[in-house]
């Protein structure tokens, strides 16, 4: 078995409706599609990892509510190791509402339930998994001063750390040198850099702006426009793949679990993001979160397709 790659982050239950198009302020959309599955970006980036083949250990908080023992055994059957989740006592798990519409674009809202108990102080209990890991990925769906907990013990320890930074919020810009890969979309690396992302030119200087405030290296992701990244070695830019979009929901986390998992196997950065893009775009082809993520034969298959 490699060196484990440890995700630390969110899980939640999502409630989504498809419908044609997204409703306008005050607005009834009728026709919709209702379905309940498993999300959260935490959660799902595990998910995608493990389905790719990656040695996985999920850190979470679950509640109490009918929910948390089927989520958590579905991430088994995604090969994510689960003995380092806390099953929390008087707490929902998180929940996520989601409205997908034309163009498999999302508007999407989060409680936190448990999510917020994952404490720096149960950080400091995962330090062992963390100094064995070979990568650490995060999101930003749990507490601010967590995820700088586990940034200060990656860094002791020597670990690498790739941070998804989604959803945006407020954060300590002076931890970023603690980063190794950092990935975020526009509306993310503008809330970090103030730099308005609207084509790869301007992905480009938000990317190099990053790695000014300390990043090792960055990627931007642009949805159907593909990735850019900046590295010490410079800039490159990774087209996607061109599919039809049905739900772009979990397309990004997706795309990081994927990433890590590829670059745990000794890909090249490059090589990696288009092993992620790959996964990323069989993911928007189907509804929902998790159920949308690939395995590795659906990835290895669609690359050996698409050259
Ligand atoms: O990135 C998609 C995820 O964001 C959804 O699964 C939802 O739970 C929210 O966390």
């Amino acid at each position: 078995m490699p060196e484990p790659i440890v995700v630390i982050g969110s899980s939640n239950v999502d409630f989504i409706m498809k419908m044609d198009h997204l409703p306008a302020r005050d607005e009834t959309v009728t026709g919709a599609v209702f379905m309940q599955t498993f999300g959260g970006k935490g959660a799902n980036q595990a998910v995608a990892a493990g389905r790719a083949g990656g040695n996985i250990i999920f850190v979470n908080c679950v509640g109490d509510d009918p929910y948390a023992g089927t989520m958590v055994a579905g991430y088994e059957v995604s090969g994510v190791r689960t003995d380092r989740i806390f099953h929390e006592t008087g707490i929902a798990s998180g929940a996520a509402l989601v409205m997908v519409g034309e163009g498999g674009h999302n508007y999407l809202s989060v409680a936190s339930g448990a999510n917020g108990r994952l404490t720096p102080e149960r950080i400091d209990s995962v330090r062992d998994l963390i100094a064995g890991a070979s990568y650490v990925l995060m999101q930003f769906e749990i507490p601010a001063e967590s995820i700088a907990r586990a940034l200060d013990i990656a860094a002791e320890e020597r670990v690498p750390v790739v941070w998804n930074y989604a959803p945006a919020n407020p954060f300590d810009i002076s931890q970023l040198d603690k980063v190794e890969i950092l990935v975020a979309n526009e509306p993310e690396v503008a809330t970090l850099t103030g730099i308005t992302v609207t084509n790869t030119a301007s992905a480009a200087d938000a990317a190099q702006a990053l790695r000014a405030l300390g990043v090792s290296t960055a990627i931007i992701t642009l949805g159907e426009a593909g990735s850019v990244i900046a590295a010490e070695d410079g800039i490159e830019h990774v087209s996607a793949f061109p599919v039809e979009a049905v739900d772009t929901t979990a397309a990004g986390d997706t795309y990081c679990g994927c990433l890590v998992v590829a670059l745990a196997e000794g890909k090249t950065l490059p090589e990696a993001v288009r092993f992620a893009g790959a996964a990323a775009a069989l993911s928007v082809q189907k509804l929902g979160a998790q159920p949308s993520m690939p395995w590795r034969e659906d990835i290895d298959a669609f690359l050996a397709e698409r050259g």
